[in-house]
Parts: structure tokens; C-alpha cells; sequence
């Protein structure tokens, strides 16, 4: 069998000074697993981007931002734009993640704008979607779902498809230590992928690389990777820890 391309970003949240950023990478470097079927990508904070731009460059690791303004410029007190993401040397921005939903009001047509903007520039944006639990035990997670992806990929063409990475994140996993179950995230992920389908047609429906999220560990990655219609993971809390990081990598490297 063909080995499958494997995509595993390290959400670091607020975590980490410039410091502890560099120390980390360090101690990954002598730690990576050699495979050329799993990109591995890091979304540090915003502060440490430039230093983990640095000390990635001949390592075979990318950057990701963890949110992006949709302006290119203007009077945004605090924001960054994607023009300045880029500059960094980001490939990849995380968009519309629930804790920003959750906490600072991220809308979908807030995430339509970050989609766009990040295409717009050349990046690929991580698009977050996921339903909460109550959502869930009302049977609404399919109909979350869609119109999570409707809003936000809202003007996103076929040809900009293959830029695009969704991540399939229920709420109720995140930080919890209760992941979906490998038939909770089969069922959302050929979901998202039905749905993608219907937007962009088969093949670029086919080729969307999907992650799940939410409380993956080195323990219970390889449930996930063993699935067909999981491409793979955003990691939150188990990537802080370079040993703990390195588990993961090293499954979705053994899981073709
Ligand atoms: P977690 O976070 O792995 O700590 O659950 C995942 C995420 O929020 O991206």
C-alpha cells in the first residue's frame, strides 16, 4: 500500500516564552524521527514565531500562525496581519479555533474573512471546525458541522481548494482528556469530506487533507491514523513536551 501523506501540527496555545520555544525545537531536533510521509508543523505564539522560524530553517519542520486579522494592514490595535505571517516565513495559519470562537467572539463570517485572507496571500489556513457537546447529545453535530464549513469556505473556489486543511475538533474534546471516539471521528470527518465534496467536487473533495483534534495523545493517535478518512492531527496539549511530541511523529511515521 501506498503510504499516506501524514500533516501533525503542534497547537502550542499561550504557551511558551522565546526561551522555552528555542529549547524546545532544540531538543526536538535530536529527537526526529526521519520520514518523509509526515509533515510536522509548529503553531508557537505570535512572540515566538521569529525565533521558531529561525531555529526550524534546516530542519524538515514548518510554521504555522495560531490566528491571523483578514487586513493586510490599518488601525487593528493588537492584530497581525497576514501579510506580517507570512513574512515570517508561516505556511500555515490555524483558523477559526474554538477557543477564539469561544472566547473572543470569532463569528463565521469572522472565519470566512481569515479563510480568505489566508488564501488570499498564498498560506494555507487550518480551518477548525466542531460542535460542542450539547450540540452533540441534541443529535446537531452533522448540521454544526456544515454550516460551519458553508460559512466559513463561503467564496473559497475549486482552484484554491487544495490549499485548504480542515480540522475536525469537537469542543468537548479539547482539553478535556476525552477524545472522540475512532467511530465519532470517522462519522464527522466523512462528513466534512461529503461536504467539501459537494462544494468542490470529487477530486478536490478527495485530496482535502482532514486532522483531528482534541485531546490526542501519543496513546490514542494511532486509533485515529488507522482510520482511512483521517489525514492527521492538531495537537494541543501533548505537543508541549518535545518526548511526548516525538510519540506522536513517531506513530503517524509507523501508521501508513
Ligand atoms: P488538546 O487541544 O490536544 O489539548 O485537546 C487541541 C486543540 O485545541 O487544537
Amino acid at each position: 500500500m501506498a503510504q499516506r501523506q501524514r500533516l501533525i501540527v503542534g497547537n502550542w496555545k499561550m504557551h511558551k516564552t522565546i526561551s522555552e520555544a528555542r529549547d524546545f525545537v532544540a531538543h526536538l531536533a535530536g529527537l526526529l524521527p526521519k520520514s518523509p510521509h509526515v509533515e510536522i508543523v509548529l503553531a508557537p505564539p505570535f512572540t515566538a514565531l521569529s525565533a521558531v522560524a529561525d531555529a526550524i530553517k534546516s530542519l524538515p519542520i514548518g510554521l504555522s500562525a495560531q490566528d491571523v486579522h483578514w487586513e493586510d494592514h490599518g488601525a487593528f490595535t493588537g492584530e497581525v496581519s497576514p501579510l506580517m505571517i507570512k513574512d515570517l516565513g508561516c505556511r500555515y495559519v490555524i483558523v477559526g479555533h474554538s477557543e477564539r470562537r469561544r472566547h473572543f467572539g470569532e463569528t463565521d463570517a469572522m472565519v470566512n474573512k481569515k479563510v480568505a485572507a489566508v488564501l488570499r496571500h498564498g498560506l494555507r489556513p487550518i480551518l477548525c471546525v466542531g460542535e460542542t457537546g450539547e450540540q452533540r447529545a441534541n443529535g446537531q453535530t452533522e448540521r454544526v458541522l456544515s454550516g460551519q464549513l458553508t460559512d466559513a469556505l463561503a467564496g473559497v473556489g475549486k482552484e484554491q481548494a487544495a490549499d485548504v486543511v480542515v480540522a475536525y475538533e469537537p469542543v468537548w474534546a479539547i482539553g478535556s482528556g476525552q477524545p472522540a471516539t475512532a467511530e465519532q471521528a470517522r462519522d464527522a470527518h466523512r462528513h466534512i469530506r461529503a461536504r467539501a465534496t459537494a462544494l468542490w467536487g470529487q477530486d478536490a473533495g478527495a485530496r482535502l487533507p482532514v486532522l483531528y483534534g482534541g485531546s490526542v495523545t501519543p496513546d490514542n493517535i494511532g486509533a485515529f491514523l488507522a482510520l482511512r478518512e483521517v489525514d492527521g492531527a492538531l495537537v494541543g496539549g501533548a505537543c508541549l513536551d518535545p518526548t511526548q511530541f516525538v510519540k506522536i511523529l513517531a506513530v503517524a511515521h509507523t501508521n501508513p
